[in-house]
């Protein structure tokens, strides 16, 4: 049987990214009050600035990634690799991307540049703020997180995360959220949409989690604007 989540070399080649607030709000249709209105979970964070910026509009993030087992040198030196292979990647595969969105890949460096920069000046395993976990098992109690987002990793890469795997990734990222999980893009890094996404609402709807899809405010992959948003039927 596949493993349900990435492991091992698999993990080490995707990409590690720098998603700034701006984006997260564009993904995730983030209002300035949803920022403040309770404990957020960001997974995976990546080497995405969000959880410092959102602590400097004196909200509260936790971000989680399998990469924060990584020392900070060492994750230092994966985030400035992959930005500038973000930059080589999207000018060789042009026609995939949204450019009205993105502006250009130098623009794209740029802006993640500053991004992995501001995360970097942030970033410490201290195992709060930053927590190293890999889904599908979280380190924390039931209904711990107000909002869940989870952006670049789930349905973007079938080929590492089984269908299992999506199933018992979101019901985690729901087990330890009392009010809504966004996930962003429901393509994935083809712009090919996820394929048993009927299949996974109806077993997740099984379990008491409704979902329903949202248009974002921006896509990176032509095509790929669409978000999920999940909450128990039961409100805990
Ligand atoms: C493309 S990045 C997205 C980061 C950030 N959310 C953003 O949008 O810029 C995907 C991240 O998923 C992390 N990851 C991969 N498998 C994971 C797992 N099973 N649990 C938690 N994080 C994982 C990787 O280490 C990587 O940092």
């Amino acid at each position: 049987m596949a493993s349900q989540a990435p492991t091992g070399e698999a993990i080490d080649r995707l990409i590690i990214t720098p998603r700034p607030l701006s984006d997260y709000r564009d993904m995730f249709l983030l209002t300035d009050a949803d920022l403040t209105a309770g404990p957020i979970l960001d997974c995976p964070g990546g080497a995405s600035p969000f959880g410092a910026q959102v602590r400097a509009r004196a909200g509260s993030v936790v971000s989680v990634d399998r990469a924060y087992r990584l020392s900070r040198d060492e994750l230092a030196e994966r985030v400035r690799r992959d930005t500038a292979l973000t930059e080589t990647w999207t000018a060789a595969n042009r026609e995939s991307f949204n450019w009205a969105y993105l502006g250009s890949p130098v623009a794209l460096r740029r802006l993640f540049e500053v991004a992995a920069d501001l995360f970097l000046i942030d970033y410490a395993p201290d195992g709060e703020r930053y927590v190293a976990a890999s889904l599908p098992t979280l380190p924390f109690p039931d209904g711990a997180f107000r909002l869940t987002l989870s952006s670049h990793l789930l349905f973007c890469y079938p080929e590492y995360f089984t269908y299992e795997g999506h199933l018992t990734g979101i019901v985690e990222l729901m087990r330890v959220t009392s009010g809504e999980l966004r996930i962003f893009p429901l393509v994935d890094t083809t712009g090919r949409p996820y394929p048993r996404m009927d299949e996974l609402c109806a077993a997740l709807a099984e379990r008491g989690i409704l979902t329903e899809t949202a248009i974002a405010a921006c896509s990176y992959l032509a095509g790929g604007d669409s978000l999920l948003r999940c909450r128990w039927k039961e409100p805990r």
